[in-house]
């Protein structure tokens, strides 16, 4: 069984701009998140996941991207350090919850910026991780000593494609879902030689955040508007699960953003 932490977004909203898809002028309809993130949640149920809930917290709208609270391997908890101020209040937040719920709390050393899953994704053993726009690469040493395990560190050159789950998906098989524009001509390389198979997204579904997803197995819960992608997945033997998160993309997020694993006891 699954078991992931979910924040519900009694607070979120675009109160500041910190990535290109913010605008304070465009600002998220709270009803219709709430209807868009309980769908969200009733889908991860009926799937077999577990939800934990991390509370809401006033003046910290992006707490709902649990994604980025850290990175969780065993009974280690890695926490995120933001790059952004306007989000450094949330990492007390998950620090908390991770110590209460009987994990060991991992802090970077100071000033290195790691976003956690956000930037961070396991494909088989390799444990890859973006860097540039929001973690930084020494971020990537530091867990590479930590983990003992091969950290592949690819550079992310689309503003848009800002944190690693923007533009990349691991599949339980050691494939992935990617848009290879995200990346330089390396990180494509390297994406390529570590990767069993690759299912390319195109950019019009790209920028609908086709690669932002939970994979579940043979089950995939992804934004709607993006039938392409959809297509290939159904091919190759996956059941498909499209969800309405504009409300999110307004914040530069969509599901997988709003979802941390948490591998159960
Ligand atoms: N507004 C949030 C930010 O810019 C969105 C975070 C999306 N999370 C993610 N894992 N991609 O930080």
């Amino acid at each position: 069984m699954r078991r992931l932490l979910l924040c519900p977004p009694d607070y979120y909203g675009i109160e500041y701009e910190i990535n290109p898809w913010m605008r304070r002028t465009r600002n998220a309809e709270p009803g219709l998140a709430c209807v868009q993130w309980k769908a969200l949640c009733d889908t991860l149920r009926t799937l077999g996941c577990q939800i934990d809930l991390l509370a809401p917290q006033p003046g910290l709208p992006d707490l709902v991207f649990t994604a980025n609270a850290g990175l969780v391997i065993g009974r280690r908890f890695i926490l995120s350090s933001f790059r952004h101020k306007e989000r450094r209040g949330e990492e007390g937040h998950f620090e908390r919850w991770f110590a209460e719920h009987g994990f060991e709390v991992v802090k970077l050393p100071p000033k290195l910026i790691f976003e956690g899953e956000g930037d961070g994704l396991f494909c088989g053993d390799v444990l890859f991780c973006g860097y540039r726009f929001r973690s930084d690469i020494q971020s990537h040493l530091f867990l590479t000593e930590l983990l003992h395990n091969l950290v592949v560190s690819v550079e992310l050159v689309d503003e848009r494609f800002y944190h690693l789950d923007t533009c990349f998906c691991p599949l339980p098989d050691g494939s992935a879902i990617w848009f290879p524009e995200a990346f330089d001509g390396y990180g494509q390389r390297a994406i390529r030689e570590h990767c069993a198979s690759l299912i390319e997204v195109a950019r019009e579904e790209a920028v609908h955040f086709a690669c932002n997803a939970i994979v579940l197995e043979r089950d995939i819960v992804l934004p709607d508007g993006c039938p392409g992608l959809c297509r290939l997945l159904d091919k190759a033997g996956y059941r498909t699960h499209e969800l309405p998160m504009n409300e999110f993309i307004k914040a530069g997020g969509a599901c997988k953003c709003l979802a941390l694993l948490v591998p159960a006891r």
